[in-house]
Formats: C-alpha cells, sequence, structure tokens
C-alpha cells in the first residue's frame, strides 16, 4: 500500500484544474447499459472508482476505449446480468448497475453492497422503487435477484430521503418501462441532473429536472448518447478550503461555481475571500478565518461529502464551530485522526464541537474513507512539521492526480510504498 508524507505549512499558490465529478460519472458509465451503440463520456476523470466501474462493466460484456479524458462504451453484446459481490464491495456504486439491467435485460443479480465506513448504506429505498415498478425481487445469498415480466411498468416511487444513487436507479429503470413514472422527494444533486441530460440525449421523456419531482414517459428504445460530466464540485470544495486551511491564494479553473452555493456562502462568512466567474474560482485567505457552525443537508444544502474538510479549517479558526452530519450515520472518523495532529474536537451525538487552536502538528495518521482522507491531506498542508497518511488507496478513488495537482501548487507532497 501507498502512503503521503506531506511536509506541511507551505502557502498554496497557483492554479488547479478541476476533473470531472466521480459522482457524476460513475451513473453516466452505468446508463451506456440501457442502449446499442457507442456512447460518448467526455471529461471522465481516471480514478479507481470509475475504472471499477468499467470493469464491472466488462464482465456484464461491454467494450471501452479511453482517448484521453473521453470514454467511449459499447454495450451492444452483453452477456452476463450478474454483479458479482467481488465488484460490488470493492465500490457501493456498483449498485448503479441494477436499474438499467433489469430495464435492458429484463432480470439481473447483484450482490448486496454490503455496509462501509461511514454507515449502514441500506439500499431498501432502490428496491421498494424497483418493486414499485414491476420488478419481483428475491433476497438470497447477499444478492438481489430482480426481473420483470416482458418489461417494467411506470410507477409512483416516494423516497423517505432524497437517495442520490436511489433517485439514478429508479430513472434508469423508468426510461424503458412501460407507461409514466413519478419519482417525488427525487434528489436533487446535480450528478442527477447530469445523468438526467445523458438519458434525454439518449432519447428519453423526463420532466422536472433540479427539482425533487422527476416525471419520466417511458420509451420502447433509446439511442447511444453524448455527454459531458460535470465538474467535480467536491474536489473543487476540496480545494477551496486547503487554501482556507493552509493559506495562500489559488485559481480553481474549470469548476462551476454554481453547483457550490452552500460552501461559498459558509467560506465566505468564516472570512475567505472568493471570486466567482462562470466556470472558475479565485480563492484567498485573510489574515485569521473565523469559526462558523455547518450542518450537512441533501442539496443544495452543505454537502456532506465536504463535512470532514470543513472540519480542518475550523481546528484553526477562531472560537468554538459546531458541526452537524445529518446524513450518515458515522462520518467523524477523521476526528480522532485530526485529533492526533493536535485538533480538540469534542463529539457530542451527530454533532462535533471544534475548538479553534493555533496550529496542528505534523503526525503519522490513517485513512478510513475518502473524503475523511481527504481531510487529513487538508490537515498535513497546513500543519507544521511533516505528517504520514497511509492507506491512501481511499484517496485515489475519487481525487485524479492529486499529488500532482498539489505540487503544481507549492505543496511539499510525495508518494511513497508502505
Ligand atoms: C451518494 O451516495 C454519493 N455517492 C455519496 O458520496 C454522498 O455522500 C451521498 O450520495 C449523499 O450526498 C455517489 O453518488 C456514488 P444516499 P448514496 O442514498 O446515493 C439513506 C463520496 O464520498 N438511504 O443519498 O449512497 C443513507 O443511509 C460518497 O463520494 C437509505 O436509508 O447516498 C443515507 O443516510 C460517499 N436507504 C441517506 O439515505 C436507501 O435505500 C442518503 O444516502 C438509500 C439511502
Amino acid at each position: 500500500m501507498n502512503k503521503l508524507i506531506i511536509e506541511g505549512a507551505h502557502k498554496l499558490q497557483g492554479e488547479v484544474r478541476i476533473s470531472g465529478a466521480k459522482n457524476a460519472a460513475l451513473p453516466l458509465i452505468a446508463a451506456t447499459l440501457l442502449a446499442r451503440g457507442w456512447h460518448t463520456i467526455h471529461n471522465v476523470p481516471d480514478l479507481r472508482d470509475t475504472r471499477t466501474m468499467l470493469a464491472l462493466l466488462e464482465t456484464l460484456g461491454a467494450e471501452w476505449k479511453r482517448e484521453s479524458s473521453t470514454l467511449l462504451v459499447n454495450t451492444d453484446s452483453l452477456n452476463n446480468f450478474e454483479a458479482s459481490y467481488d465488484l460490488v464491495k470493492t465500490m457501493r456504486a456498483s449498485i448503479l448497475v441494477l436499474g438499467p439491467l433489469l430495464a435492458r435485460m429484463g432480470k439481473t443479480r447483484v450482490s448486496l453492497p454490503g455496509g462501509c465506513a461511514i454507515g449502514a448504506r441500506p439500499i431498501d429505498f432502490h428496491l421498494q422503487g424497483l418493486k414499485n415498478l414491476g420488478a419481483t425481487l428475491a433476497l438470497e445469498e447477499g444478492y438481489v435477484t430482480a426481473s420483470a415480466k416482458k418489461h417494467l411498468t411506470g410507477g409512483n416511487v416516494y423516497f423517505d430521503v432524497p437517495s442520490v444513487t436511489g433517485t439514478e436507479n429508479i430513472l434508469m429503470a423508468a426510461v424503458l418501462a412501460k407507461g409514466e413514472t413519478v419519482i417525488k422527494n427525487a434528489a436533487r444533486e446535480p450528478e442527477v441532473s447530469n445523468l438526467v441530460d445523458m438519458l434525454i440525449s439518449m432519447g428519453a421523456r423526463i420532466d422536472g429536472r433540479g427539482t425533487d419531482r422527476l416525471t419520466i414517459q417511458g420509451v420502447t428504445r433509446l439511442k447511444p448518447a453524448e455527454i459531458t460530466t460535470i465538474p467535480d464540485r467536491i474536489e473543487t470544495g476540496t480545494y477551496l478550503i486547503a487554501v482556507g486551511t493552509a493559506g495562500g491564494e489559488v485559481s480553481v479553473t474549470h469548476c462551476n461555481p454554481s453547483h457550490l452555493p452552500s460552501l461559498i456562502e459558509k467560506l465566505r462568512s468564516a472570512g475567505l475571500i472568493i471570486k466567482e466567474s462562470e466556470n472558475s474560482l479565485f480563492v484567498s485567505r485573510p489574515a485569521k478565518v473565523q469559526s462558523i457552525d455547518i450542518k450537512t443537508q441533501p442539496y443544495p444544502g452543505f454537502p456532506t461529502d465536504l463535512q470532514a474538510q470543513l472540519m480542518v479549517l475550523m481546528t484553526l479558526a477562531n472560537g468554538l464551530s459546531v458541526i452537524t452530519e445529518t446524513i450518515f450515520e458515522n462520518r467523524f472518523m477523521h476526528v480522532a485522526e485530526l485529533k492526533r495532529m493536535g485538533a480538540e474536537i469534542k463529539i457530542n451525538g451527530n454533532s462535533a464541537i471544534v475548538k479553534g487552536i493555533k496550529q496542528l502538528k505534523g503526525a503519522r495518521v490513517m485513512a478510513t474513507d475518502l473524503r475523511a482522507s481527504a481531510s487529513l491531506v487538508v490537515a498535513a498542508l497546513a500543519a507544521h512539521g511533516v505528517t504520514e497518511i497511509s492507506r491512501i488507496y481511499h484517496l485515489e478513488r475519487g481525487y485524479e492526480d492529486i499529488v500532482g495537482k498539489l505540487q503544481a501548487l507549492g505543496a511539499r507532497v510525495r508518494k511513497e510504498q508502505e
């Protein structure tokens, strides 16, 4: 396994180019299962998770080729409808093949994803939604087997919680179902809208893009897509917070500021200077950062995927900050590691109370999940001394070329064999 060695307390300067969004690319790749022919997906990040999703599609019979950041995918000859435990356990988002495989093949067998570091991560909303579209489901030996007689039929789906991949799975099932489907309390994340745009480019009929109510009129067949993956808003937010924490001034390019309304608001009230233009952001840090409170919410609220990173900024802010995590039940794994670097944080239920201190100190720490590992990188960039972060395969799932991008910003960071 690899580790990162970071010598901190160097300001960040220069320009960083944001890659395509991991959480958009994954459903876009899964959606290619819905139509024969060559699909073209631009701006696809080259990550552990996108490589896993492509490996999964290969086991189903798809073929693909990458030309720089453009992906060409062909699913003409699907010859398997099973997503195996080995692949699904490495990436929960593999569950995104459930809806399209059922819609295309009329049957599928997908391993239950199992839990992960940040929570139980059930998929009951996905399964209930497919049942409402006429699927017959059975759970056996840790697998979900799903089948639909001739085809799925449109129906009503209501999400108790606006599930992102739940909305995406039902969308991909509904576009080829017979009749109308209405999804209520749908997730409104930009990644869901990116998928809606792809499906519409394939000939799907979908109303309500970007709202919590999506209406789909099923069609009999779809044509291959050409779509561009939206910029990664979580990668963007991670770099904005890194500048706020380590200091300096950076231009963040090829991003979409309109996808980060809550974060930009919060960072400005913490005192950061942020100038927006259509597809870039300029960020610099004032002398001292003020503490703020945040509560994670579904989009357009504060993203849970930026909670750990924001917490690091608060460890060096003036005063007390209360950070409340409402989406996942165990998303404070980074706290113990940050305390090893001198942070003063107390957990009380699903809230963390952070008392700002003068400086963090380098230490040996361990990554536990994707965004926790990003928060450790942010902390290491600001800390005085050297930090070693082990198990960085977590990081490589969701941050394209993070070492190269940070080095270009003047950070002293290198990767070493553990
Ligand atoms: C997506 O996960 C993202 N992953 C996550 O990003 C992100 O944190 C999450 O949405 C919330 O924004 C991808 O898009 C691939 P949910 P997802 O279904 O879809 C509960 C990252 O770091 N729930 O919106 O799995 C669930 O337990 C990852 O990039 C059910 O109870 O999240 C959670 O409490 C981490 N039953 C809440 O809903 C279900 O059937 C929201 O989960 C589904 C979800």
